[in-house]
C-alpha cells in the first residue's frame, strides 16, 4: 500500500457487485458494496474538534454580542466555559492523535499536503477531474481548519494572558480572534451545506460517522482513491481493524 497517496479507509466485501456509477472511473467488479473512507481515529479527531467548535461559537458569541451578553448574563461563568473547552478541546485532540492510530493521522496529513495536477484543474473549476480521497477543496478546508485552530489558540492564550499580566496585552489580537471567527462561520456553512443538504455530496455523512461510504459514491467523487484500493488488495485486513 502507498501511504504517500494511498488512504487509511479499506476495502470491505459486500454481498453484490458495486453499480457504476456515472462519470466514475472504470474498475474491476469486485463485488463490494461499502469502502472505508475514514478510521475510528479521523472521526473523533473530527467530532471532537466540531463539538468544541460549537461550545466555543456559542459561549464566545455571548460574550462578543451585547444583547445575548445582557440575556444570558453570567459572564464569568461564560467565559470559565469558553476558556476551559478550549483547554479540553486541545489536550484531547492531542490524546486522540497520540493513543490513536497515529499511522492513519500521518497519513490523512500527507494526503492533504499533496496538490497534484488534477487537484490544481479541480481548484480552477473543472470539477470532474479525478481526486484522491480527499479532493483538492476538501484539502483547503483541513488546511484552513487546521490554521484557524492554531491562530485561534494562540490568541485566545494571549488574551487569558493579557488579562493576568499586562506584557502579554499585543494589539490586533482581539481583532484576530474576532476575524477568525466570521472567517471560519462562512467556511463553516459552506462545509455543513455539502455534508447535509447537497444531494449529491451529503452521503459523505455516512463516511464521518459510520466509516464506510458506498463504493460507486466513492468511485465517482474520489476516483483515484477507489483505483488505490482497487489496485492495493492487502489493504483489506489492516483497514478491517478500524482504528
Ligand atoms: C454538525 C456538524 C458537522 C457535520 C455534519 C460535518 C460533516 C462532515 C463530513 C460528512 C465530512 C466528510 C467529508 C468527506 O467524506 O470527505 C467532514 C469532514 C471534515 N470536517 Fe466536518 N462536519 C461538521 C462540523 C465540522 C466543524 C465544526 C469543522 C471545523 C470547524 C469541520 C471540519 C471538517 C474538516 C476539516 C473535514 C475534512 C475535509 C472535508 O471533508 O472538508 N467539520 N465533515
Amino acid at each position: 500500500m502507498s501511504i504517500a497517496t494511498g488512504s487509511a479507509a479499506g476495502h470491505v466485501p459486500g454481498t453484490a457487485p458495486a453499480p457504476q456509477a456515472a462519470g466514475s472511473a472504470t474498475g474491476p467488479a469486485t463485488g463490494r458494496r461499502y469502502v472505508r473512507r475514514f478510521t475510528r481515529t479521523e472521526r473523533s479527531l473530527h467530532w471532537v474538534h466540531a463539538a468544541a467548535f460549537f461550545v466555543l461559537l456559542g459561549s464566545g458569541l455571548v460574550l462578543y454580542l451585547p444583547p445575548l451578553s445582557s440575556a444570558v448574563g453570567r459572564r464569568p461563568f461564560v467565559k470559565d466555559v469558553h476558556w476551559w473547552t478550549a483547554v479540553a478541546w486541545a489536550v484531547a485532540m492531542i490524546l486522540v492523535a497520540v493513543l490513536g492510530n497515529r499511522r492513519a493521522v500521518v497519513r490523512a496529513a500527507r494526503e492533504v499536503d499533496t496538490f497534484d495536477a488534477d487537484d490544481r484543474r479541480f481548484l480552477r473549476g473543472n470539477l470532474r477531474a479525478p481526486q484522491g480521497r480527499f479532493n483538492a477543496g476538501q484539502k483547503i478546508n483541513v488546511i484552513l481548519t487546521a490554521a484557524f485552530a492554531f491562530l485561534f489558540a494562540l490568541s485566545g492564550a494571549l488574551l487569558w494572558l493579557g488579562e493576568r499580566d499586562h506584557a502579554f496585552r499585543l494589539a490586533g489580537t482581539v481583532f484576530l480572534h474576532d476575524a477568525l471567527m466570521y472567517v471560519s462561520l462562512v467556511v463553516l456553512v459552506g462545509h455543513l451545506y455539502l455534508a447535509v443538504i447537497y444531494p449529491r455530496t451529503r452521503h459523505a455523512l455516512r463516511g464521518i460517522t459510520l466509516g464506510m461510504v458506498r463504493e460507486d459514491w466513492a468511485r465517482e467523487h474520489h476516483a483515484k482513491w477507489v483505483a488505490e484500493l482497487d489496485a492495493e488488495p492487502d489493504v483489506e485486513a489492516a483497514s478491517e481493524r478500524d482504528r
